[in-house]
Formats: C-alpha cells, structure tokens, sequence
C-alpha cells in the first residue's frame, strides 16, 4: 500500500550563517562546526521514523536534508567538520569497488562543497576522509576545518559527502545540503522575489524503503561474482523533497523563487507544472542566466540546480502539481509509473496578497564572460567508457579507460581555460562535474558509424588516432538556452562529442583574474560523472592544477 500523497508540509531547512555582522552592519567571516549524526527522520506523517545520516550542529537539531549555510560573496566561511557516526554503516558498503576501509570501523567521511571555488586542501578530495573523532584518515587528509573563501560571484551550491567509493551510501543515508553564495548589493539591484518566505530551496531526490522504515538499497549487486552489492543505478519509488516524501507548500498568488537542487543519486527530474504554470529560470546552477527564460519543462540531471521563478498569480486552479517525467536510467530507461511522476503540490491562496508583490523579475539579469574555444590553451578528448561481463552486465565505467588511482592527465594551467571534447560511448546520459572550474557545454554533435568509432576507441583508446573528427560530424544539438552559462555539471549525450569549454579563473569585470590561493597544491581536484554509483565505480579522475 502506498503512502498518501500532500500531507506533509514542505519544510525549510535550518539556516547558519557563513558571517557574523558588525556593530556598522558590515559582514565578517566566521567559523561553524557541523557535524555529521546517526538520528532518526521522519519522511512521511504516516510511516515510521527511519534511521538515517544527517548534518547538523547537534544530534538533536541535524536534519536531512541538513542546515542550509548562508553565505555572503567576498567573506570567507570555515567549517570544522566532525563525524560522529557510529561503527558501521545503515547502508550496504561494497568493498570490491575502489573504497575507503577503514581498520578500526566507522563510516569514512569528507565534505565537499560542490560548485565552491576553494583550495584544494578545503575541497573534500575523495582520499581525505576521515571517520569518527578523526580515528583514522585517508592517505590525502590534511584538516579538520575547511576555508571556503567565496570569492565568486553569487549562487547556488551544495554541500555533500564525498568519500571514496562510498560517495552513493553516504549521500543516500542523508549528508546533503544546500549553501548558497549571497550579493546584497546584486540582489537589491535585481529585485527577485527575496526573504525567508519567497526565496526558498527545493532539495530533491528518490528513496525507497523498507516497511520498517528504514532505507532500502539492493543488497546484492548487479553482478555478484563481481561485486556483490554494487548496482549501476539507484533508483527509488518515493520523491522527497526538503526531507519529506512528496510534501505540499501552501503559497499567495505572488512570485516566488525556488531554488531546485537535484540531489538524488542517478535519477534526472524533468519538471513540469500543472494548470498552466511555467517556470521563468533566471540562473543555472551557481550562475545567473544573462535575461531570464520562460519554459514549460526543466531537465536537471543529478547535482544540477535549477533558479527559478515561479508565479501563483498566473495559475489557472488552487493548485498546482510539480511532476516529473524523465525516464530513467535517462534517455532511454523505464517510464515513470504515479510514484515518481509526482513531487510535490502547491496550494494557491485565492485571496490577493498582502502586502503586494512588488518582487520583479527584470529582463537583463547578468552577463558573465563569453563562453568560447578561442584562446583555449590546451583541447582535451574525455571518453565515457562502459564495461559490462560476458553476460552483458554492468562491471564498472571509466573516463579514458582509466581506474581513478591511474596517474593524473588532466593537468591544466591555474587561470587558463581548456576546451573538453566530451565522448560518451555508453547508452545513458551522464552529468559531467568538475571541481574549481566552471563549465559551459557549446554544442553536442552525434558520432557517425558509432560502432566503428566504439571499436577502434576500444583497441587504441585514442580519439585522434581512432578519427574522432571524422565521426563527429552528425547531427547537432546546440545547448539550451537555460543551460548556456558557467555550470558545475553538464549533461553529455548517449553516442555524440560535446564540446564543453572548462575556465580555471574567476572573471570580475570581464578580466580574468587568477584564484587568491594556490590551485596547483596538493592533494589536488577530482572531476567526474555526478551518477554517484558511477562515481563511485569508478567515473572519477584526478585534476591537478599546475602553478
Ligand atoms: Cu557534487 Cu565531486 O561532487
Ligand atoms: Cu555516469
């Protein structure tokens, strides 16, 4: 029996506040401790409590997803993070996957703050874990307070566990949260919907469970000869969003801005609205859009934000239904059945507001540097590989056949910009993340005589001597125009070359400027697929910056 839809009401996080405000009303850095807590949450009114991980200052006050950190641009943040997670984890942990064991137990975990633009020591590098009381670490652990210095333009981040080979378990127990990048001085001049009550984030992600209430992920894997509990894809039932399975949110007939965070582990949400409502998005992921589009759908892979407007004052009925319609695995798996075309309803006062909507939303929003692969220093060819058994199951994926613990290649010039000539040659989409960067997808061209290509990339795992610029001349699909900004993650299609400009600088004014620290320190970025059981098994490589 299936639990009723609409009855919880969508809560909003706990907020901490990344700066302490002087007596002049000027902001100041400041310093948090959060932890990470095994509690119990409730999902739904009418099940019971389950067991999960959660950030918070406290065991009492964590929730998942956790606090919400507030953060303002140009003044730096630091957070001492603190595991006090118990010996053994909730969830199954598959050893044969490249992961961290730790000798005495616990749950190894790293934070990293994703979209952040920070030294590599405060980057939560996959080996810097580190389990309960800071017991035991891994080999590239350095700190237990990390500095994030926000000294990029305003946006929307998110803070998540990034341990190695346990990326997928400790996500989906429940370390996920939102931060957000904020500019005073930018907002008062754009005049979106602002405050506590109409600038809120939507966190999403899909959960099974077990009628217990506890979480539930296939214990046995794919392929139990290989690994006995991974599986390629975790995909579950019920939508949650802000920790509650498909919650409603009662709201006025005004403008409101929604911050959609994907945070599930493999499932892509293709929004929509009902009666008559539509999106105008004005950023995507940690940047804003240069004028704000209008759009009746919005596709967001895994880690993938969506900024958007949202106004009740346009709906047709007292309600509207958020749902989704992506298959999954995305683009060519199952159809969504009634569970996970739903997310959540909002319930539209018919009353006019009071006071007055004076939010707008302006027709300029923000133009950053232009994306182009002029002036690049170096083209790369990323290859997303998939290994499957004699049976034709899935073993593992890499990038450019290689195992994460394979030397580093992608070794670019701190404040230069690359061009990443992205081939997929596995069947499903998959979100392409790099840290410290930011990237702009160009355009996506189809690879003609896949096969041939996939054959010879096979023998010689080289796209040059394999012809690449004879294959990539097929169709052509160019980016969206909700996609063309500075993004963490971008989507790279089944069989085609995307083009994807990668910028290692941060921009002010239109002048490159170089990062306030340094970027080629140890133990240096990773990138990866953000299909976090592809992540872990093993679509992440190594991203050494050089002076
Ligand atoms: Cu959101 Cu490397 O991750
Ligand atoms: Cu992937």
């Amino acid at each position: 029996a299936s639990l009723q839809m609409y009855v919880d009401e969508l809560p909003e996080m706990p907020k901490l506040f990344g700066y302490t405000t002087n007596k002049y009303g000027s902001p100041n850095p400041a310093k948090l401790t959060i932890g990470m807590y095994q509690i119990k949450w409730k999902f739904h009114r009418d099940f019971p409590a389950t067991t999960v991980f959660a950030y918070g200052t406290s065991a009492a006050t964590a929730t998942v997803p956790g606090p919400t950190i507030e953060a303002i641009k140009g003044v730096p943040t630091s957070v001492t993070w603190q595991n006090f997670l118990p010996q053994s984890h909730i969830l199954p942990w598959d050893p044969t996957v490249p992961t961290a064991i730790p000798k005495h137990g616990g749950v190894p975990t790293v934070v990293h703050l994703h979209g952040g633009v920070h030294p590599p020591t405060s980057d939560g590098h996959a080996l810097a874990w580190f389990t309960a009381g800071f017991r035991e670490t891994g080999p590239t652990w350095s700190q237990r307070t990390y500095t994030y210095p926000n000294v990029q333009h305003s946006g929307n981040l998110w803070y998540h566990d990034h341990a190695v080979g346990l990326t997928r378990v400790n996500l989906l127990a429940g370390l996920i949260a939102a931060y957000v990048i904020r500019d005073p001085y930018l907002d008062a001049k754009l005049k979106l919907p602002m405050g506590p009550e109409f600038d809120r984030h939507l966190m999403i992600v899909d959960r099974s469970f077990y009628k217990d209430g506890s979480l539930y992920m296939n214990y046995t894997g794919i392929n139990p000869t290989i690994h006995p509990q991974w599986q390629p894809e975790y995909f579950g039932d019920a939508v949650i969003v802000n920790g509650k399975a498909w919650p409603y949110l009662e709201v006025k007939r005004r403008k409101y801005r929604f911050r959609i965070i994907n945070a599930a582990n493999a499932r892509y949400f293709r929004f929509s609205l009902s009666n008559g409502l539509s999106f105008i998005q004005v950023g995507s992921d940690a940047s804003y859009l240069p004028y704000p589009i209008s759009t009746p759908t919005i596709l967001l892979a895994p880690s993938e934000i969506a900024d958007v407007i949202i106004d009740f004052s346009k709906a047709s009925a007292k309600e509207s239904v958020l749902t989704n319609d992506a298959p999954y695995p995305y683009p060519t798996g199952n159809s969504v059945d009634e569970l996970n075309s739903k997310i959540m309803k909002f319930i539209i006062n018919p009353k006019s507001p009071t006071p007055p909507d004076t939010s707008r939303v302006p027709p300029n929003l923000v133009e950053y540097q232009t994306a182009s692969t002029a002036g690049a220093a170096v083209t790369r060819y990323i290859v997303m590989y998939e290994y499957q058994s004699q049976t034709g199951a899935p073993t593992h994926l890499y990038i450019n056949g290689k195992r994460f613990e394979d030397p580093v290649t992608e070794t670019p010039k701190s404040g230069s910009t690359e061009v990443w000539e992205v081939i997929n040659l596995t069947g499903d989409n998959h979100p392409l993340h790099v840290h410290l960067g930011t990237i702009q997808a160009l355009k996506a061209q189809e690879l003609v005589d896949l096969s041939t290509f996939s054959a010879c990339m096979s023998v010689k795992n080289d796209a040059i001597a394999c012809n690449v610029s004879k294959h990539a001349t097929g169709k052509v699909i160019n980016t969206p125009e909700n996609e063309k900004t500075w993004k963490n993650t971008v989507k790279i299609e089944p069989g085609y070359q995307t083009t994807v400009v990668v910028k290692f600088n941060l921009v002010e004014n239109n002048k490159a400027k170089a990062y306030p620290f340094d970027a080629s320190a140890e133990p240096g970025y990773v990138y990866h697929c953000h299909i976090l059981d592809h992540e872990d098994n093993a679509m992440i490589r190594p991203l050494k910056l050089l002076p």
